[in-house]
């Protein structure tokens, strides 16, 4: 979609669908109040009504959301206030939209403008690779949109840009998330890393099981091998460490999809298993934002891809497994491959001798029963990372939640016949999980990111998400680097 930009009143310039927030606790501008009764709209957060204006004001059909109170609303208000007004263009089948906000609203307008033009992207997002027919709503596209905003237009172009930049990252995502376990396998996915590698530049490395066999990855392998479907080690660089740029490594889950294996998962558990690839997806879709951006960084991307599959070649509870680092893990439950395949590619992070490792992962069904669908659980081994982690998700509203990493959960996971079991037990499923991987970094700052409730949703709540995958963790990615590479700069001006 082109979003251009506008310095005025939104309520002044001729549109076939103007979309205006408004405040639930600030008077309706007058031109606008004398279109409709005022207890029919209370401007409460998501709430719609769709006017005809008459000539009353410029435009032909007037949408006005509600943003609930003034002072709460939040680069995620205005988000779904610009994906409501793609969705109601797609419902009309109008082309162009003009999007605006009530008065002066409690954000900067670079960043309204990004976080509209961040909700109008999203919002417009469709999977349907595998449809015959589209309805007509769902075929319909949405050529452009122009956002009104007060400050001049220079202002608040970049944040537009940048906003396009952040909903392609989670459009990729998503795409793979939505791709079917069948085609969207482990060596696809190596594919697509080839392919996202040429287009912008990255240096990308796929190992196949040959050759994860010779370098002695015995997580990724004894996960992969119940699948005829073979595993992947991928690596993609973003830049390089000359002159002191600090490098960071991501690190993802890319189980392409999860039967839980010969421990084998209730098939309810299953159907949505393809989206075990999240933390992968989410790395993808970080990387290609972080060279669109151009962020003054080293990023490397380490994906780990199975398929995990129960069949007479399946690794079974009760095998030890030796790991890259040489550390065995006892299987007592094949369906907690996550851990076992990262434990490789954790390993190969600290060969980078990073400024911080983030690992994001589907890891733990547990995290869904703490947290459900509305934060991210994060487990830490440094404070000043995970600090940071927090900043970028209250920047992006991925927010995170911190759960500890005491020193009994360690001891949780300690095995009687090898260094480590891949069970804890149902008590604090998703920190002893979190333990586990901790134990594969050295002293490397690490920040584990559980997504197994947020990387997926089946009836969205919020109106920038639909029905699969939600490509969470680019956003959320994109602020903590963004962060990282200005620190960086300021600490080195500082020094000379
Ligand atoms: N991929 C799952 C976790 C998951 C569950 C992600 C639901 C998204 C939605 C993971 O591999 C898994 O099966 N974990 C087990 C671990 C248990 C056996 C210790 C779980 O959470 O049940
Ligand atoms: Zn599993
Ligand atoms: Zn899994």
């Amino acid at each position: 979609m082109e979003i251009k930009v506008k310095t005025g009143n939104v309520l002044q310039e001729p549109s076939d669908l103007c979309m205006l927030g408004v405040y639930e606790d600030t008077p309706l501008p007058p031109e606008v109040a004398g279109l409709l009764e005022p207890r029919d709209f209370s401007g409460r957060f998501k709430q719609t009504v769709l006017l005809y204006p008459r000539g009353a004001i410029a435009p032909r059909r007037l949408l006005l959301v509600g943003l609930g109170k003034h002072d709460a609303v939040s680069v995620d208000s205005i988000r779904q206030a610009g994906a409501l007004a793609v969705r109601e263009a797609q419902a009309l089948q109008v082309p162009a939209v003009t999007v605006g906000v009530q008065g002066d609203a409690p954000l900067a307008p670079a960043l309204i403008a990004r976080s509209f033009a961040e909700g109008m992207e999203l919002g417009a997002y469709r999977y349907h690779v595998y449809r015959t027919a589209p309805s007509p709503e769902h075929a319909f596209v949405v050529e452009s949109a122009t956002v009104y905003s007060r400050a001049s237009a220079e202002e608040v172009r970049d944040g537009i840009a940048t906003g396009q930049t952040i909903a392609r990252g989670v459009t990729l995502a998503r795409d793979l998330v939505n791709g079917p376990g069948y085609t969207m396998t482990p060596a696809r996915l190596g594919e697509e890393a080839l392919e996202l590698g040429k287009r912008l530049g990255l240096a990308v490395t796929v190992l196949d099981e040959a050759q994860l066999t010779e370098q002695g990855f015995g997580g990724i392998l004894a996960v992969g091998k119940g699948s005829m479907n073979e595993p992947r080690f991928i690596v993609m660089e973003y830049g390089s460490a000359s002159d002191g740029t600090p490098t960071i490594c991501l690190v993802g889950k890319g189980l392409t999809f999860d039967s839980g294996g010969l421990s084998l998962k209730p098939a309810e558990a299953m159907e949505t298993m393809k989206s075990d690839m999240g933390g992968a997806a989410a790395v993808f879709g970080a990387l290609q934002v972080a060279a669109e951006l151009g962020l003054p960084l080293h990023v490397v991307g380490l994906i780990a891809s199975a398929e995990n599959m129960p069949s007479s070649t399946a690794y079974r509870p009760g095998d030890i497994v030796r790991t890259l680092s040489g550390k065995t893990i006892e299987v007592l439950n094949t369906d907690a491959e996550g851990r076992i395949i990262l434990s490789d590619a954790l390993f190969y992070a600290q060969r980078y001798e990073p400024s911080a490792i983030v690992n994001l992962a589907t890891l733990t069904g547990a995290i869904i029963i703490a947290l459900g669908p509305h934060a991210i659980g994060m487990m830490s081994t440094d404070q000043a990372l995970a600090d940071r982690m927090i900043r970028a998700g209250e920047a992006s509203h991925e927010r995170v939640w911190q759960l500890p990493l005491w020193d009994e959960y360690h001891e949780m996971i300690k095995s009687e016949v090898a260094d480590l079991k891949n069970l804890g037990g149902r008590p604090a499923g998703s920190i002893t999980a979190g333990a586990f991987l901790a134990a594969f970094v050295g002293d490397y700052p690490l920040v584990h990111l559980d997504i197994a409730g947020t990387a997926w949703v089946d009836k969205p709540s919020k109106a920038y998400h639909v029905h699969g995958g939600t490509g969470v963790g680019v956003h959320l990615l994109t602020e903590f680097l963004s962060e990282y590479a200005q620190d960086k700069r300021a600490l080195a001006a500082a020094a000379g």
